[in-house]
């Protein structure tokens, strides 16, 4: 996979590109990914990129041009061009997996109060937030997609079942995870993993995922197709969780009295 970045501050991803699993990925050519200043396409005499805003208001607009020439050098037939922009659709696993199937994915940093529109409308495929909150920039919206993009790359992480247990992957939050000592500050991990017993183990784990995901995001359970399993898992969880709110309010009047 070629990944381009078009930034006007290219220096915020030298660690980001070098650094540990990304670094890994790019020295094994599973992608290579390079950052194209926008400023070195402006053909001002001060390497202006940004202009005041037709209509006026705050803030400044960076301009067409230096965009539009940015993306012209590294476009092909097969680029998927992405805007990062907090009007963009909300990013999530499902569009990060279908973006890692892509050839070559240009992503545009946005600056000041964004960009002109006429580059929006005529040369963007797709328009991308990483979430409901304004960022100064677009940069660090792009090492995110970046990062998650390509951790899931074949051949990037040592084990691909271990993006298969991910939060996300499979619809669910991941299963809680313990190492090293069995016991830490007097907690234990949970017996059963200890047991050896992978059919048992596996159990667990998937009766774990489903019970942090009812507790913390139930919407996801809802999208969710549950197996039968899952289905009888849900129902305990549900049932104990019933029951553990009784207890609850039991012990709340117990101690108002
Ligand atoms: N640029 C500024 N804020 C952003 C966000 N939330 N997502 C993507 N790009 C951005």
């Amino acid at each position: 996979m070629k990944i381009d970045i078009l930034t006007l501050f290219p220096e915020m991803f030298t660690n980001f590109i070098d650094a540990s699993i990304i670094g890994r990925a790019v020295n094994k050519n599973i992608v290579t990914i390079n950052c194209i200043n926008i400023r070195d396409f402006s053909k001002d005499k001060h390497r202006r990129v940004d202009d005041y805003p037709f209509g006026g208001g705050a803030g400044m607009v960076m301009s067409p041009e230096p965009i539009y020439n940015a993306i012209s050098s590294v476009k092909s037939e097969k680029s998927k061009i992405i805007y990062l922009t907090p009007k963009g659709r909300t990013y999530n696993q499902h569009i990060a997996n279908n973006l890692s199937l892509e050839e070559h994915i240009i992503l545009l940093c946005g600056h000041y109060e964004g960009i002109d529109n006429r580059v929006v409308e005529a040369y963007i495929d797709d328009e991308i937030s990483i979430g409901d909150y304004v960022l100064t920039g677009g940069e660090i919206a792009a090492m995110a997609v970046v990062d998650s993009i390509v951790r899931l790359l074949p051949g990037v992480l040592n084990n691909q079942q271990s993006f298969v247990d991910d939060s996300h992957f499979n619809g669910l939050l991941e299963y809680p995870q313990y190492t090293r000592p069995r016991i830490f500050n007097g907690m234990e991990v949970p017996e059963v993993l200890l047991s050896g017993n992978h059919e048992k183990i596996n159990k667990w784990r998937k009766y774990e995922s489903l019970k942090i995901t009812y507790e913390r995001r139930p919407d996801m359970i809802e999208a969710k197709n549950l197996d039968k399993e899952q289905q009888e898992m849900l129902k305990d969880i549900i049932k104990s969780t019933m029951n553990a709110s009784v207890d609850n309010n039991n012990l709340e009047n117990k101690n108002k009295l």
